[in-house]
């Protein structure tokens, strides 16, 4: 956060959003560090309610709105836009379309946006398999006992990953499934031209730590 503030100039009369915020960690610091407008959108009610308990306790001025970030309306225009943790990977084209319109209409003259995205160097490192276990991850999907068939599936040209879960309990049975595009800087570079938007620099991280080839990739992207 401090990198961001420092990087890109942001002070009191700055104005940040952050896309899925959770429990609002950038959020709280973005405000500590004396950010005008600081705003958090999430739809988790949990995450929601801890964040502004949080920013109560530290009498910080945060705004936070629940709802599906892929449905926000703001007339306002920001200094920064963060989507972190690869969150535009779990979405498909068409939400990642909507969404990238919807902060080019939201993004200042020269504000920025900032997100981290799965490379493909994490792709070529996937492989397709199968398993079945008991109270897999450790019981993540359920408090009753279940077996999950875990099966990973590759799409190689599109750098796709599906792992779809097949839960299994006493009285039910239910799938889940977790798509995640991986994305090289000309992919991600083609999708945000359609936007009029465009990568201005690369990074390993959003500390400002330089871009080595990895698992993830973080990018500052402007208007064009
Ligand atoms: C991987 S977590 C990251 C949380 C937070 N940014 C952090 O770094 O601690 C993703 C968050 O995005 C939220 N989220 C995912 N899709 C969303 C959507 N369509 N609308 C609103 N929130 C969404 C989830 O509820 C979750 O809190």
């Amino acid at each position: 956060m401090n990198w961001l503030i420092s990087a890109f100039g942001l002070n009191q009369s700055s104005a940040t959003i952050d896309f899925g915020c959770g429990p609002g960690l950038y959020t709280q610091r973005l405000k500590k560090q004396g950010i005008g407008t600081v705003v958090g959108l999430d739809f988790s009610q949990n995450s929601l309610e801890y964040a502004g308990q949080q920013a109560e306790q530290a009498n910080l001025n945060i705004e936070f709105h629940r709802g599906n970030y892929l449905d926000y309306h703001d007339s306002r225009q920001f200094d920064l836009i963060t989507l972190v943790m690869c969150d535009l990977c779990a979405l498909n084209p068409s939400q990642r379309s909507r969404l990238l319109g919807k902060f080019k209409s939201m993004l200042n003259p020269n504000g920025v946006i900032a997100l981290v995205v799965y490379t493909s160097t994490r792709f070529e490192k996937q492989a397709e398999a199968i398993s079945l276990a008991r109270n897999a991850m450790n019981g993540f999907w359920s408090a009753q006992d279940y077996w999950c068939i875990q099966s990973s599936f590759l799409y190689s040209p599109e750098l796709v990953t599906l792992d779809k879960y097949v839960i299994c309990e006493e009285q039910r049975e239910w799938s889940v499934y977790n798509w995640l595009q991986h994305f090289t800087h000309d992919m991600l570079s083609n999708e945000l031209e359609l936007h009029d938007l465009a990568i201005q620099a690369t990074y390993g991280d959003l500390r400002g730590n330089p871009w080595v080839d990895g698992d993830e990739m973080a990018v500052v992207i402007g208007h064009k």
